[in-house]
């Protein structure tokens, strides 16, 4: 069980080459100054092991596996593979993957039972576009994402994830919620988990906030009492801004 604390993970996405990627490893294990935050970052595949074995005062999860042990699935990297390489922790729900690689609420729910099944904590993405916000049906949406592939777990399973929220048109765009929107969101989260789970669960699972945050607004954003901390994209590619959004607490 890993009970709500202080993190900051960044989503490197399909960026950076293995020279660039150690460097920023390097970078962020001697700027990290703050140990009562989490750090994780999520590298691509092919270089997973290299910045794991630098990496000392941050931890190191995957964007993507498959939710089966082996077979035919060319081009796929498997639960017990990432198991195998020491992975924490995996992205399951990005919305990238939902909309590009078409993973279906179905198919999220797989991929989550196939974390838990081998230990790994699914840090579950979840979030609106633009135009189910403009309807304001952002947090019946929201609820039916975490419904449909997460909320299906048991009261002491539930307690072993962790959830993202990312609104669809805050990601790579330089927009962010509001500290409101995002307080909404992530108070309304919250709140389900009490009234359909229990008090303890809502106390326990953190909820990160996705979208365009940086190091200009992280500290605002962190302030928030329902937002644990921040699931970082384009502001994790850079040691500066990412170790300054680190130091945002
Ligand atoms: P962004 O990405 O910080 O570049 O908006 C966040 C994410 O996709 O996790």
């Amino acid at each position: 069980m890993i009970s709500r604390q202080k993190m900051v993970f960044g989503n490197w996405k399909m960026n950076l080459n293995k020279n660039e990627a150690e460097i920023l490893s390097k970078e962020i294990n001697e700027g990290i100054n703050a140990s009562d935050v989490k750090v994780v970052v999520f590298p691509s595949f092919p270089y997973y092991d290299h910045v794991a074995t630098i990496a000392q005062r941050f931890s190191v999860g995957v964007q993507n596996f498959y939710p089966t042990e082996n077979g035919a699935f060319t081009g796929e990297v498997s639960v017990n593979q990432v198991k195998n390489l020491g992975a924490e922790f995996a992205l399951v729900g990005h919305s990238e993957r939902r909309s590009i690689f078409n993973e279906t609420h179905s198919f999220l729910k797989k991929k989550v039972d196939a974390a838990i099944n081998f230990g790994i904590t699914p840090v579950f993405c979840c979030g609106e576009p633009f135009d189910i916000r403009n309807a304001s049906e952002e947090y019946t949406y929201v609820l039916k994402q975490l419904e449909e592939s997460l909320f299906h777990l048991d009261n002491k399973t539930i307690q072993q994830c962790i959830i993202a929220y990312e609104p669809v048109w805050a990601i790579g765009t330089g927009l962010t919620a509001t500290i409101d929107q995002a307080e909404e969101m992530h108070s309304t989260i919250r709140k389900w988990i009490a009234e359909h789970y229990n008090q303890e669960c809502a106390d326990t699972i953190s909820i990160l906030y996705g979208g365009s945050c940086n190091a200009a607004n992280a500290k605002e954003l962190f302030s928030c009492p329902n937002v644990d901390g921040g699931l970082i994209g384009g502001a994790s590619l850079k040691s500066d801004s990412f170790l300054s959004i680190i130091h945002s607490f």
